[in-house]
């Protein structure tokens, strides 16, 4: 596998925790550093009965053998890290890159009470945007000189290099999704930064070339959370009657939907250089698949619907979820 970065191909919530759960934990990854925005994301994985959700750590946590980290591009909630490291008991093999930004309570107390962010954006509020404000300006306060972090303080663009150099397993963990870029989204509808895989690899100190695979996951619908314009977006009894109506896991709010969208798609696999795709939640299109693990177990129209895709994007779906848990996988990678 080498070095893969895992991004979201529409809003976020394309279930990127899931997949990055399910990789980790089938090729036994040394390292699984996060990049991205900061705890606006809420990534969600669910093992047997048990439902797990991270804001900051990669969603790698269940995996006792890799390593966690957080690049230096992403903003660190510290109240929020070090209760999910307590609560993962990850202590020993978290890492936090010395140059990741802090998010203070005036942060989110500015997220939460400005106009224009809360109401016209429908940000998280949980700081983000006047975090990375801030360190545009240079006045925000580093990883390295917060006190409460300093047991996990790294360099964390040398230890994936380190990992790398030794032919081992790295993966990259995106955030947020493709279309909330500050750059390549509908601005001003989008997050405070660039969230392509392009960004990803900056936020962690890695290069383009040091890239093998960039896996974009999308789900099986779009769905969006907060304002801005979604295409052929569903009326809520309709996305209530297709099982589509899903509640942001940061903030509970209900998120809207609309069918799978090729041309959004096909853009996506540009501004990400995808090498493969991963299609989740399949079977909220075809109850029947459940569970699932075979491709050739798929009926005809789940196979059409893949098939489609792989013939529009030119790319393979490689994985394709088809339920809640880490391991309702179909695994077509080899
Ligand atoms: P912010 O990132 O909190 O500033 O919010 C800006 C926009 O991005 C809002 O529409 C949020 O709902 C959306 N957003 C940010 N992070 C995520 C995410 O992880 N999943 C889905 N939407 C997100
Ligand atoms: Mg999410």
């Amino acid at each position: 596998m080498g070095c893969i970065v895992v991004v979201g191909g529409f809003f976020g919530d394309e279930g990127k925790g899931k997949i990055v759960a399910y990789i980790v934990n089938k090729d036994n990854t040394s390292l699984a550093a996060r990049g991205g925005v900061g705890p606006n994301a809420g990534h969600t994985f669910v093992v047997g009965d048990k439902t797990f959700k991270v804001r900051m750590l990669p969603s790698a946590a269940l995996n006792t053998k890799t390593k966690l980290a957080i690049g230096a591009g992403v903003l660190v909630n510290p109240e929020v890290l070090i209760q999910e490291i307590t609560s993962f008991d990850v202590h020993k093999r978290t890492f936090i890159d010395r140059n990741c930004g802090i998010i203070s309570k005036e942060h989110i107390r500015k997220d939460l009470s400005t106009n224009h962010l809360k109401n016209n954006i429908g940000t998280t509020g949980t700081g983000t945007g006047p975090a990375n404000s801030d360190r545009a300006l240079r006045i925000l306060t580093l990883a390295k000189d917060q006190a409460e972090l300093k047991d996990y303080i790294s360099d964390v663009s040398s230890m994936i290099h380190y990992h790398l150099d030794k032919k081992e397993d790295v993966l990259i963990e995106g955030t947020q999704g493709t279309f909330l870029s500050l750059f390549h989204g509908g601005y001003p509808f989008v997050t405070s930064k660039d969230v392509t895989a392009s960004s990803i690899c900056a936020d962690v100190g890695i290069g383009p070339k040091n890239v093998d695979d960039v896996l974009v996951v999308f789900k099986s619908y779009v769905t969006r959370v907060g304002a801005g314009p979604l295409e052929n977006e569903l009326d809520r009894d309709e996305s209530v009657k297709r099982g589509w109506l899903e509640f942001g896991s940061v903030t509970g709010r209900e998120r809207r939907s609309s069918p799978f969208n090729i041309e959004m798609a096909k853009k996506a696999i540009r501004l990400n250089s995808a090498t493969s795709l991963a299609i989740t939640k399949m079977d909220i299109l075809y109850p029947q698949i459940a569970g699932i693990t075979e491709y050739t177990k798929l009926p005809i129209n789940a196979r059409n619907f893949i098939e489609n895709i792989e013939s529009e994007l030119g790319l393979k779906v490689v994985l394709i979820g088809t339920g809640a848990d880490v391991n309702a996988v179909i695994d077509r990678r080899k």
